[in-house]
């Protein structure tokens, strides 16, 4: 391959392109470059789906592959080298046959004026291929990231339900053969002057070329740093890509943690995270939508340092610290002394995010997290809560909450946590730590929520937290009001 060249396969067929702009995203290079205009743009954030596609890769045994939707406004187009992308133009049969979802999409009149249906038969065609039978819950939730102003949703549901029947003439193995065909031996560099793009396989690389270049920009999913490109307009200088880097990509279960790597994605991280703690379930469902978390990483989350990230409450109470490394040192910092301020953490120069270690669950502990935002379904959290707790009786052991949309980080509640630790835990405990909760935070009016707001939505939440410890409230709520 000549310098600069990426090779992926699209709709079918192995391509290869020079890269001169790391940044370009997968939606320009589709719809600029290739003229392929299936794929719609319609926010460039990751929020409405239109621009969705899915990318298929060799999956975590190794045997296998996954396809997964993806938001092609905010990923960079070199972040495909090696694996197989699938736009709407790529899903007809041989035949010219439309696909089953498409099909499905015809016969229930699922589209209006169309702008969003590309999007969401690549949405029902990452569900179709996965969860070929779908309940409605699951149905609801693959397509939370895409929105449609004019057909309403009803007719898009039927199809969903009506497209498991049919077959379509996908042969795994074959896409496997290609993906290991088209696999690259050697480490990905691609010089483009003063943006470069390194895509490294080892830690040890990664760690080099971090340590020769500590002003670069680590991407790993680019949910957020797509946006600092397509809203923003900002030069991201270096780039150096964690997820090709083989130890940040594993899951690991020890004798007492969970270690994740920082290139985990969100998708992948999920599923080990509610197998210990399955009180996060509502959470994390109502964490952004199925693309944006088939690309977004925990590691990227936590190091993003948002106020309002939904993953680090939960994190910080059941104990997460992270190991990080600086050429081969490492060192291990809990969680919740990571922050300094906003947007500032305790990273050094040339230091970087290896992986998570998440303490395993342990008998008797709840362990709970509550997200509040306008909308049910991808929305960023007004507030966020997570809580840890340990009764002896009807005392409390341990107690521990965090919360996020209430300070310039997300922090623990420290007098709020005094206050019910050593208790008895009943509902005057739960009012005297609502009034501590006042005394932790001073929080902010934006336009997400107002200051006073923010402050009874916690303690409101608090009060659910207690009832739902009393049985009274279902901790995981489906009631989307239809
Ligand atoms: C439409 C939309 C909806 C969203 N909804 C939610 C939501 O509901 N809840 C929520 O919490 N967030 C949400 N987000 C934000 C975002 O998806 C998450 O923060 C995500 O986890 C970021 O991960 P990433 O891999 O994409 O990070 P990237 O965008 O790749 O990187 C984010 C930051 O982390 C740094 N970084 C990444 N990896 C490392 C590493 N190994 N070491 C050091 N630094 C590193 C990057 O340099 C960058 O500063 C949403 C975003 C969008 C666009
Ligand atoms: S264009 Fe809206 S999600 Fe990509
Ligand atoms: S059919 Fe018009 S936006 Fe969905």
């Amino acid at each position: 391959m000549t310098a600069g060249t990426i090779r992926f396969v699209l709709n079918g067929e192995v391509i290869e392109t020079i890269v001169t702009d790391p940044t370009r995203t997968v939606l320009q290079f589709l719809r600029e470059d290739l003229r392929l205009t299936g794929t719609k743009e319609g926010c460039a954030e990751g929020d409405c789906g239109a621009c969705t596609v899915v990318v298929v890769e060799v999956d975590s045994s190794g045997d296998g592959v996954e396809a997964r939707t993806i938001n092609s406004c905010i990923q960079f187009l070199p972040t495909l080298d090696g694996k197989e992308l699938i736009t709407v133009e790529g899903l007809r049969g041989e035949d010219g046959a439309l696909h089953p979802v498409q099909q499905a999409l015809v016969d229930e009149h699922g589209s209006q004026c169309g702008f969003c249906t590309p999007g969401f038969v690549m949405s029902l065609y990452e569900l179709y291929r996965n969860n070929p039978k779908p309940t409605r819950r699951e149905i609801d939730d693959a397509l939370s990231g895409n929105l449609c102003r004019c057909t309403g949703y009803r007719p898009i549901v039927a199809a969903a339900q009506k497209m498991a029947g049919e077959g379509d003439n996908w042969d795994a193995a074959a896409h496997s053969k290609t993906l290991r065909e088209i696999a690259r031996d050697e480490n990905l560099g691609i010089d483009c002057g003063d943006s470069d793009f390194y895509a490294p396989k080892d830690i040890v690389t990664f760690a080099k070329l971090y340590g020769k270049y500590p002003d670069a920009t680590i991407l790993a999913g680019g949910t957020d740093i797509g946006l600092w490109v397509t809203k923003q307009h900002r030069d991201l200088g270096t780039i150096i890509y964690s997820g090709k880097v083989a130890e940040m990509l594993d899951v690991e279960v020890t004798g007492t943690h969970l270690e994740i790597g920082a290139a985990v994605t969100l998708t992948n991280a999920i599923p080990a995270l509610l197998e210990q703690y399955p009180g996060l379930t509502e959470m994390f469902q109502r964490y952004a939508s199925p693309p944006i978390r088939n690309a977004g990483t925990l590691g990227g989350n936590i190091a993003n340092g948002s106020p309002i990230g939904d993953s680090m409450p939960a994190l910080m109470v059941v104990g997460a610290s992270l190991v990080l490394q600086r050429g081969f040192s490492e060192r291990e910092l809990s969680l919740d002394k990571f922050y300094h301020d906003y947007q500032v953490n305790d990273l050094q120069p040339g230091e970087f995010l290896a992986r998570i270690r998440v303490p395993l669950a342990e008998d008797g502990v709840i362990v709970s997290s509550q997200k509040w935002s306008k909308r049910f379904d991808q929305d960023i959290s007004a507030v966020c809560t997570a809580y840890r707790l340990r009764l002896d009786g009807d005392k409390v052991a341990n107690f521990r909450m965090a919360c996020g949309g209430l300070a310039a980080t997300v922090q623990r509640a420290e007098r709020c946590e005094a206050a019910v630790t050593g208790a008895t835990w009943n509902e005057a405990t739960i009012e005297a730590a609502c009034k501590a909760l006042a005394e932790d935070f001073t929080p902010i009016t934006d336009m997400r929520a107002s200051a006073d707001f923010r402050l009874v939505a916690v303690q409101n939440l608090l009060r659910r937290f207690w009832l739902e410890t009393q049985g009274e409230v279902e901790t995981t709520v489906y009631n989307y009001g239809r």
